[in-house]
């Protein structure tokens, strides 16, 4: 079986690299598409987080059936991921063998024609080609060059290109990023940029770079954790967590962290899960549902290796909330039940609020929270009540 290989960042994966694939499906018979986790040209800019990229492109693809399969090998490669190791750690244990169902693969690396100048500056150039071959798209009116540079590669490194044609589509993921049009973009793509609300978040730039850093980092590592829409949430969470600490004085790098965190337990097993929150809180919780909160403290400290109280607190307390609760705790807990995917009620009053006073948006998530609690017979948290205790809400909640 003949099988494309199909890396890049993907943010966002646009109609260029759809028909990109169109194009390559006329030589190969499947395309294995690879979101990088993290990009060796693109260190210091900001990159969306892996599982957005991911995700975005699983669903863009998805009308193509088996013939396109997205592989998540990149998340499991530590460190930058050349292509060379990329290939590699596909080569591995037959995974690439599995992913197409096929026992007999002949590899191909799908590129633009823009390589061919640079390639003899990526890692290994003649180790590459020992495991692929190059399948090179051509433009309509592609000039003289593409065919001397072509023939320049083949000469250099003894080796046969394969070429493809593809429509003119003139569209790039930084074009997209500066102009934001839509247009460019599978509907697929547009509906997940809706529904997470991704290329719209400027109040990132408060953040340091070693705090940004971290939270992809941990985005990666929490990818084999977290099933996709709770993955998917915790990154909304973070990001909309350091909006509000921007707004609300809070630290936006401590927002930032304890947000992509906040429910790093929460697919643990039950009963360590309950161990766990009895081990970090001292107390036997009896509702399954607050368990990952104090669980996801003692496994940031565990696991990721978080230091910073308040952030572990913010952690700890996001399902309960507490008296005196910081900042950082008040704009997790804010942005765990506001952020962007959530639709599980009308949230636009509380979105509204949350907008221009913090304690407001508090005070109508936990009136939400505690009506929710009654109807369910459900008896609530002492630190949920000194909270609400604390905000004076009693008399509202009535
Ligand atoms: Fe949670
Ligand atoms: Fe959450």
């Amino acid at each position: 079986m003949r099988v494309g290989l199909f890396g890049g960042s993907f943010d966002p994966f646009h109609n260029g690299h759809l028909s990109m694939i169109e194009g390559a499906l006329k030589t190969v018979d499947k395309v294995v598409v690879i979101p990088s986790a993290r990009n060796p040209f693109k260190r210091g800019k900001i990159l969306n987080a892996a599982p957005y990229r991911y995700y975005m492109t699983v669903d863009a693809v998805s009308k193509f059936g088996d013939k396109v399969v997205v592989s998540d090998v990149e998340f499991y490669i530590p460190g930058i991921s050349y292509t060379l190791n990329t290939i590699k750690a596909l080569l591995k244990g037959n995974r690439i063998n599995d992913l197409v169902d096929s026992d007999n693969v002949e590899l191909f690396w799908i590129c633009g024609s823009d390589i061919l100048p640079t390639f003899d500056k990526w890692y290994e150039p003649d180790e590459i080609l020992s495991l692929v071959n190059l399948l090179v798209a051509r433009r309509p009116g592609q000039d003289d060059d593409f065919e001397v540079q072509v023939k320049r590669v083949e000469d250099l490194y003894d080796t046969k290109i394969s070429v493809f044609d593809i429509d003119g589509v003139d569209v790039s993921s930084s074009c997209f990023r500066k102009e934001k049009n839509m247009e460019q973009l599978p509907e697929e793509v547009r509906t997940f940029i809706k529904t997470n609300a991704l290329y719209s978040a400027d109040w990132l730039e408060n953040v340091s770079d070693k705090a940004m850093e971290d939270f992809l980092e941990y985005a990666i590592e929490l990818y084999p954790i977290l099933k996709r829409e709770r993955l998917l949430h915790t990154i909304n969470t973070a990001i909309l967590a350091v909006k509000y600490a921007v707004m609300y004085g809070g630290d936006p790098d401590k927002a930032l962290i304890a947000g992509i965190l906040h429910d790093c337990a929460k697919e643990l097993p039950d009963d360590q899960q309950r161990k766990m929150a009895i081990k970090d809180s001292g107390e036997s919780y009896d509702i399954k549902k607050l368990w990952h909160g104090p669980a996801g403290a003692l496994m940031a400290k565990k696991q990721f290796g978080i230091k910073d109280d308040e952030i572990l607190d913010a952690i700890r307390f996001h399902t309960t909330a507490r008296k005196d609760m910081t900042i950082t705790d008040k704009v997790v807990y804010l942005s765990d039940k506001i952020e962007p995917a959530r639709t599980y009620d009308d949230l636009t009053e509380v979105r509204k609020a949350a907008d221009s006073d913090l304690e407001l948006g508090l005070i109508l998530c936990v009136s939400a929270f505690v009506e929710k609690s009654k109807r369910k017979g459900m008896e609530l948290h002492p630190n949920t009540k000194g909270f609400i205790k604390e905000l004076r809400l009693s008399d509202r909640l009535k």
